[in-house]
């Protein structure tokens, strides 16, 4: 089964050709930050007005690369939410036509869900698994016991993983995105240099709340010896503080499930710290840990149409009334 995936659930027009028989046939990825930089994070509208300029060439270009067309398309899959509802809706819009005009079947895929299993792209994974996703919107710890079997075990109180990133980076004055900004600074630095807090909740909860990391960051920046730190030795320390409560949470839900496989999903688990430690941590603990590529850990279109192939050759499709979703299926 050859699928079309399409992703615009925030801030990346994405498309990609998956099949199952061959894998991975094109991954098209166009970023807006040109767009979205100069006013420090994603403006919803300009976002919207964006993926209507790029969603056509995206389209064109992962079909061209796939070496493949109408023809040879079994059916379609499109992110239908969380997301910006507008964003959303131009993906939406899009691949409903073509599944209409083509007369092929349609899937409205889940975001959170197309991450989870991302991974699948590049490994067979055995069921059941826990994966740790981790994303600018989300922050959350499922235990996966098959396709479209997810069960929620946690997720944040308050920011996310990739929020604390973002809002961590403009305050050490880097620009947007800061997340990867944080990531370079950081293995230039010292991560012992400096003690951030670490939010543990009790042990048998897998939640997470980085708010007050954030502001001890905050107040540390505005004190002299955080006016007289290197931006490094910042960046790394902050890092280690997240890195280390998301992998200490993420293998105590391990533990505690007795299942002894770790998935790092989403945009936060392109972080090289992050992926460094669960890796450490994870071999010291008997713990298989699987880290996709970077490149299928930010958003993309490629984990769109995986999931999509998989749901539709199970016979699972969307109507027409598929229709666009903000919040998370998923618990928080
Ligand atoms: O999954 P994703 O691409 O989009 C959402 O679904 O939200 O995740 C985006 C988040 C952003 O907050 C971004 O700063 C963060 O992932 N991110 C990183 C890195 N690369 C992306 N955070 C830390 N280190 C990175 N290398
Ligand atoms: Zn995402």
């Amino acid at each position: 089964m050859r699928i079309l995936g399409i992703e615009s659930s925030c801030d990346e027009t994405a498309a990609a050709v998956y099949d199952d028989a061959s894998g991975l046939l094109s991954n098209v990825v166009s970023s807006q930050v040109a767009v979205h930089g100069a006013y420090g994070g994603v403006v919803p509208e300009l976002a919207s007005r964006e993926h209507l300029k790029s969603i056509v060439p995206v389209v064109g270009k992962a079909l061209s690369d796939a070496a493949t067309g109408q023809g040879a398309i079994d059916g379609i899959a499109v992110t239908a939410g969380p997301g910006l509802i507008g964003s959303l809706l131009v993906g939406l819009c899009f691949a409903k036509s073509l599944s209409f005009a083509w007369g092929k079947p349609l899937y409205g895929a889940d975001h959170l869900e197309a991450h989870v299993y991302a991974v699948f792209l590049e490994s067979d994974v055995p069921f059941p698994y826990i994966a740790l996703l981790v994303s600018g919107g989300h922050t959350s710890l499922f235990r996966v016991e098959g396709w479209g079997e997810m069960n929620f075990l946690g997720g944040t109180r308050d920011d996310a993983a990739g929020e604390a990133f973002d809002k961590a980076a403009k305050m050490m004055g880097f620009p947007y995105p800061g997340g990867v900004a944080v990531d370079r600074a950081g293995r230039q630095g010292d991560p012992a240099r400096f003690h951030f807090p670490r939010a543990r909740l009790s042990r048998d909860s897998a939640d997470f709340s980085f708010s007050g990391l954030k502001t001890a960051l905050r107040t540390f920046l505005a004190s002299p010896s955080g006016a007289a730190a290197r931006v490094e030795d910042v960046a790394a320390s902050f890092q280690e503080a997240v890195a280390d409560v998301l992998v200490g949470k993420a293998i105590e839900a391990a533990e505690r499930e007795r299942v002894p496989r770790l998935v790092l999903a989403g945009g936060v688990s392109a972080n090289s710290r992050l992926r460094e430690l669960a890796a450490q941590r994870g071999s010291a603990a008997g713990i298989a840990t699987f880290l996709p590529s970077k490149a299928l850990c930010t958003d993309n279109a490629a984990m769109v149409a995986l999931l999509g192939a998989r749901r539709l050759s199970a016979g699972v499709f969307s109507g027409p009334e598929l229709s666009a979703y903000a919040a998370s299926r998923f618990g928080r």
